[in-house]
């Protein structure tokens, strides 16, 4: 990047490197295993294969698989990703005795993650041993680690609470038993970055080893106290994906590979552009959603509403954006988006790619309609957009691309649920069934089945309008064409399936009208 524009984007620093530049991080990936202590969240076996090898494609350095010792169906999970053959080593967690440290070898690991607490409160309140027995354990238990495998993470956890001489005490133990990377657990989140930079600092000077950080977002400070730890000198960062792990989560692996790649300059080897796919496949599998406004994944990290900051980003997107994390980066989309503050050019480029051109004067009109529909806390989708137009300009008598026609349903609590669409799709009949995991989805899966082109469903919200079992749902969907473009459209009906199928018709005619099928 020139050096002109960098100066402008992070004026504060101006050229003033913050770390040395050509320092290389890698990411230790804990989704699998602190990500899955997350209240509520158990994977399945074919869903972690799946997650590894995701992490696997996208450039994760290591994977901590489990904590082998927990159950025998842990185990069997460690060591079934361990078969799958990946290129990231594969790491399993180990208490300090002996006999977890066995199973993770059993399991087939490349490293083992060997913990044992070191604050005075957890030491007393949990292992019930002294700060000297702790220091003898670690000696043995690492040496005895290492005696097995050539790769050993040690965790004083809870490090940011332990008095600082004992951390370094039992730091230089371990590292002297053959540590090959000493982990910093900031265990219950309450470092915050002007503590946690001094104290990487401060082991850096006393271990040869690498250091690594695992840093809780207890309160909210996860992803920063992880950046001042690289800047103290840590060489590799223990992230999740979405921030998944115990209470308030982990590092969020997105924000923090991009603070390291776009600001700091700090080389990964995450293929940044597939960040948004892989928050997307571990909030399905986790039945976490995503929040709009999550940093960098999130749906609006790249979408601009009010007049002003559409008209900047349609002149130059760096002028509300960062400019050195694009969307593209990230594997992201950057959108126009409908709302009470959207502005004029914004309408008029969105009509434009559906090749609808208003005169100046109803471009006014569908502009304050827009304004006026989500000024009533109504959302607004692209669908709803060319809805208001055609009734403005009159082109609304034009045939839709997609007419559904008939839509029946089979469900049952021992029936697979299957779903029969027939639908006119630009003047041919056509039809198409598919089974689902529920009747909406096969709706959704039948429908899909009769666009030509590659459509995918994005996301689903439903949402009921009034209160009792009759209440009218109001279903609003995203899908996602092969280019990677989102649109989105919404219906409402009492019958939520009907609600579902006329959500993804009303879709479907926005990916057509805007010529992507
Ligand atoms: O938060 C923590 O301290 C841990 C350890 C097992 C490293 O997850
Ligand atoms: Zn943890």
């Amino acid at each position: 990047m020139e050096k002109s524009l960098r100066k402008w984007q992070i004026a504060f620093f101006g050229d003033k490197s913050i770390v040395d530049s050509e320092k290389a991080v890698t990411i230790f990936d804990t989704t699998l295993r602190d990500g899955e202590q997350t209240p509520g969240v158990s994977f399945t076996l074919e869903q972690k294969i799946k997650i590894a090898h995701q992490l696997s494609d996208i450039g994760v350095d290591v994977i901590e698989a489990g904590f082998p010792a927990s159950s025998d169906v842990e185990f069997e999970t460690v060591k079934k990703i361990c078969e799958e053959g990946i290129r990231p080593k594969i790491c399993g967690l180990a208490r300090s005795v002996k006999s977890d440290v066995d199973r993770c070898i059993e399991a087939g690991v490349d490293m083992v993650h060997v913990f044992i607490p070191t604050s005075e409160i957890q030491r007393t309140h949990t292992i019930k041993k002294s700060h000297a027995e702790v220091l003898e354990i670690t000696r043995e238990i690492i040496s005895y680690t290492r005696s097995k495998c050539s790769l050993v993470m040690f965790s004083p956890m809870d490090a940011t609470r332990t008095d600082p001489k004992e951390l370094i005490e039992v730091c230089r133990v371990a590292d002297e038993a053959g540590a090959t990377i000493i982990n910093l657990p900031d265990t219950v989140g309450i470092c915050t970055p002007s503590m946690m930079k001094p104290l990487v600092e401060m082991v850096r000077k006393n271990v040869k080893c690498r250091i690594d950080v695992h840093c809780h977002n207890d309160f909210g400070l996860a992803v920063a106290n992880t950046i001042a730890a690289v800047e103290g000198g840590a060489d590799q960062v223990q992230v999740t994906i979405n921030g998944i792990g115990e209470r308030a989560g982990n590092a969020d692996i997105a924000q923090t590979v991009m603070i390291m790649e776009s600001i700091y300059k700090i080389k990964t080897n995450i293929i940044t552009e597939r960040l948004v796919e892989t928050s997307r496949l571990v909030s399905r599998f986790a039945q976490i959603p995503v929040l709009p406004i999550q940093p960098v994944v999130g749906e609006n990290a790249f979408s601009h509403e009010s007049g002003i900051h559409s008209h900047g980003v349609m002149a130059n997107p760096g002028t509300f954006e960062p400019g050195i994390m694009t969307p593209e980066m990230v594997g992201h989309r950057r959108r126009l988006k409908l709302g009470k503050h959207v502005g004029k050019h914004a309408v008029k480029q969105m009509l434009m790619d559906a090749n609808i051109n208003p005169k100046d004067s109803e471009l006014d009109i569908i502009v304050a309609k827009v304004k006026e529909v989500s000024g009533r806390g109504k959302k607004v989708t692209e669908s709803d957009l060319y809805e208001i137009a055609d009734s403005i300009t009159g082109t609304g008598s034009q045939e839709k691309a997609v007419v559904l026609d008939d839509i029946s349903i089979f469900t049952g609590n021992h029936a697979i649920p299957t779903a029969s669409v027939r639908a006119i799709v630009n003047g041919r009949n056509l039809i198409c069934s598919k089974t689902g995991d529920g009747p909406v989805d096969a709706a959704m899966k039948a429908l899909l089945g009769i666009a030509p082109g590659n459509v995918l469903l994005k996301s689903y919200q439903v949402e009921a309008i009034s209160g009792g079992s009759d209440a009218l749902g109001c279903v609003t969907i995203e899908v996602e064409d092969d280019r990677g473009r989102i649109f989105d459209a919404s219906a409402s009906n009492s019958d939520i399936v009907i609600a579902s199928a006329e959500a993804m018709v009303n879709a479907l005619n926005v990916v057509y009208r805007t010529g992507s099928l």
